[in-house]
């Protein structure tokens, strides 16, 4: 949610491509706008475009600019339309802002402004940052002292970086619910994540909540919340962390839905789920937003009868803005891939100030602020996952689940073993799945049905359609059906069925049975035992068997392909989908 890089280079030597080149890494996190301000013989120069980053490189190329400090910035519009206009760096003067995040107080601190003569020209909250720092910067206080001040008095979420025209030396930035890590190599830089400044630095700092630096002359010095100075330690930038590209897949989603076998093997081989965590536990409670949510759902599952332990799962952004009891002996578990949804972050923090329970994390970004508030943590082996719309991340989040869920019946814990190959059979099924993908590409609704754990695959199999194709999509318990959304049922809209050969088959057959007798376009995942029982007239998708327990890690992968598929029918951007953002760092 908004991308922010700050590069601080020496003997002024031009950073404008280094920013540019983090930008790239970072555009998952917003595509409305990108821009890019350096100083420049004393003054800020800054150039910005509405769209995708490639608007911004086109502008470059007729307008270049060069700099020996400079601040970049991709949006997902939160204050203010995304026009140019409104796309950041915002400037003041001889000051110009990169934000990540919401200045709540922003109208307050408008309004004084604004009283002191201060005009403001876009309908963002960020310009009141610009504002702030320029006036202070005008009453003669050095960036450093200005920073201080203007961290005082902004509230909300918040990842700034910001140079000055008078200061070309300097840039300062800080913290506080967005995340931002300074990164050190040949430049000092800044980046909302590691990819964007792995090219050029070696060693990171992760700045905490509070937490602000300068860097001046290419020194940087951090403070805490209380701007006492303070010596973070530098930690080496580990090659799961970046970025290494498309490789030769046309997207990061299809790279990262045929990655999904090693990425499930990594996240076996490196989780070993010991019993501490259920000291004393008599409630399991799941906080997740999105595919994570749905991830949460086939857990309850899975922990309700292997662990026998009474799960709930809850959307975070609702859990937090109602006044949930919080039984006793509750483990809280939050799962997110980004490890930063700020919706999820606060339910935690309800979670703590409301109860003595024990927080775990299933995450997939190391040293994220989920992680680092957790007690327990459990990191998703999936890498980073760069398109918008989750696959890898949620198979791996369902890995831990499971191995959390099996790991006293060793059986399930051999089978797990098996898992990687039969995802990767399942993904040489991929012509059959492109195959289905007209059947689908020119309905405008579609409807998806499972049952037991395979309902909430259903509802992410629904969410993949709908993120990245655009076509309507839901998801539906298939016994639910009967109960009204029957009535959508025709010739025309796609019934797209998981239906594997197990306790509940005859159950989803019957469901299909009665989609049948309305409609045409049913298609049905099935196994091959499956597919001798199941209605001739409909489409089937054989895939390979697969012991009952891991049905919704296997059937996750056709749903994803198939979403990819039919968005690649109808000309969408897959790997960037219109008004969505990897990171949801605001609410
Ligand atoms: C955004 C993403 C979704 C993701 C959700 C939760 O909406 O577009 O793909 O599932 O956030 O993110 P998290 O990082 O907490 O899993």
């Amino acid at each position: 949610m908004c991308g922010i890089i700050g590069i601080a280079g020496i003997n002024n030597e031009n950073v404008v491509n280094h920013i540019i080149s983090g930008l790239e890494k970072l555009e998952y996190r917003g595509y409305d706008s990108a821009g890019i301000a350096v100083v420049q013989e004393g003054r800020i120069e800054k150039l910005r475009a509405v769209g995708k980053l490639q608007n911004l490189k086109t502008k470059l190329k007729n307008n270049p600019l060069s700099g020996g400090i400079g601040i970049g910035h991709t949006r997902w519009a939160t204050h203010g339309k995304p026009t140019e206009n409104n796309a950041h760096p915002i400037a003041s003067e001889g000051v110009a802002v990169v934000h990540n995040g919401i200045i709540e107080n922003y109208k307050e601190l408008k309004f004084d402004l604004q009283k002191d003569g201060f005009i403001f020209e876009t309908e963002t909250d960020t310009e009141a940052i610009a504002h702030l720092l320029q006036r202070e910067v005008n009453n003669g206080l050095s960036p450093r002292q200005a920073f201080q001040k203007v961290l005082g008095l902004i509230e909300g979420s918040y990842a700034i970086a910001a140079i000055f025209s008078s200061f070309p030396d300097v840039m300062m930035a800080a913290r506080h619910r967005s995340p931002l890590a300074v990164g050190f190599g040949k430049y000092v830089c800044l980046g909302s994540d590691v990819s964007s400044i792995s090219a050029i630095c070696s060693d990171v700092v992760y700045l905490e909540d509070g937490e602000w630096v300068e860097i001046a002359h290419g020194r940087a010095s951090f403070f805490d919340k209380n701007s006492n100075p303070i010596k973070p330690t530098k930690q080496k930038i580990s090659d799961d962390l970046i970025n290494t590209g498309k490789g030769e897949y046309a997207h990061y989603m299809l790279k990262e839905i045929m990655e999904q076998p090693s990425a499930i093997r990594r996240t076996i081989l490196y989780n070993r789920i010991g019993g501490e965590i259920f000291h004393n536990v008599s409630r399991i409670l799941i906080l997740a937003c999105g595919t994570s949510y749905y991830a949460g759902m086939v857990a309850k599952y899975w922990f309700e009868k292997f662990l026998k332990i009474p799960t709930d799962v809850e959307i975070a952004s609702e859990y937090r803005y109602r006044t949930p009891i919080i039984g006793p002996n509750t483990l809280a578990i939050a799962i997110t891939q980004s490890g930063e949804t700020i919706d999820t972050l606060e339910a935690l923090e309800y979670v703590r100030k409301n109860s003595n329970s024990k927080v775990a994390a299933v995450a997939n970004v190391k040293n994220s602020a989920i992680s680092r508030v957790s007690d327990f943590v459990f990191y998703t082996e999936a890498g980073v996952e760069i398109g918008v719309a989750s696959t890898k991340a949620f198979t791996a989040q369902l890995v831990i689940l499971a191995g959390i869920a099996f790991r006293n019946h060793e059986f399930l814990t051999r089978e797990f073993q098996n898992l990687p190959s039969i995802c990767e059979e399942a993904l040489d099924l991929c012509d059959d799945i492109k195959g289905l993908a007209p059947k689908i590409s020119t309905a405008n609704s579609a409807i998806y049905l499972g049952r037991g754990p395979l309902y909430p695959i259903a509802l992410e199999g629904a969410l993949k359609l709908k993120e990245i194709s655009y076509i309507h999509a839901e998801g539906f318990a298939a016994g639910e059906m009967k109960h009204g959304p029957i009535a959508l049922i025709d010739d025309d809209i796609p019934v797209i069925c998981l239906c594997p050969h197990n306790e509940l088959f005859e159950k989803t057959a019957s469901n299909i049975q009665v989609a049948l007798a309305r409609g045409k376009n049913i298609i049905i995942f099935t196994d091959l035992s499956g597919s001798e029982l199941l209605p001739p007239e409909t489409t089937k998708i054989i895939l390979p068997r697969i012991h009952t327990e891991f049905t919704p890690i296997m059937y996750a992968i056709p749903l994803q392909l198939l979403a990819y598929y039919v968005a690649l029918l109808r000309g969408a951007d897959v790997d960037k989908p219109r008004n969505l953002a990897k990171s949801v760092t605001v609410e």
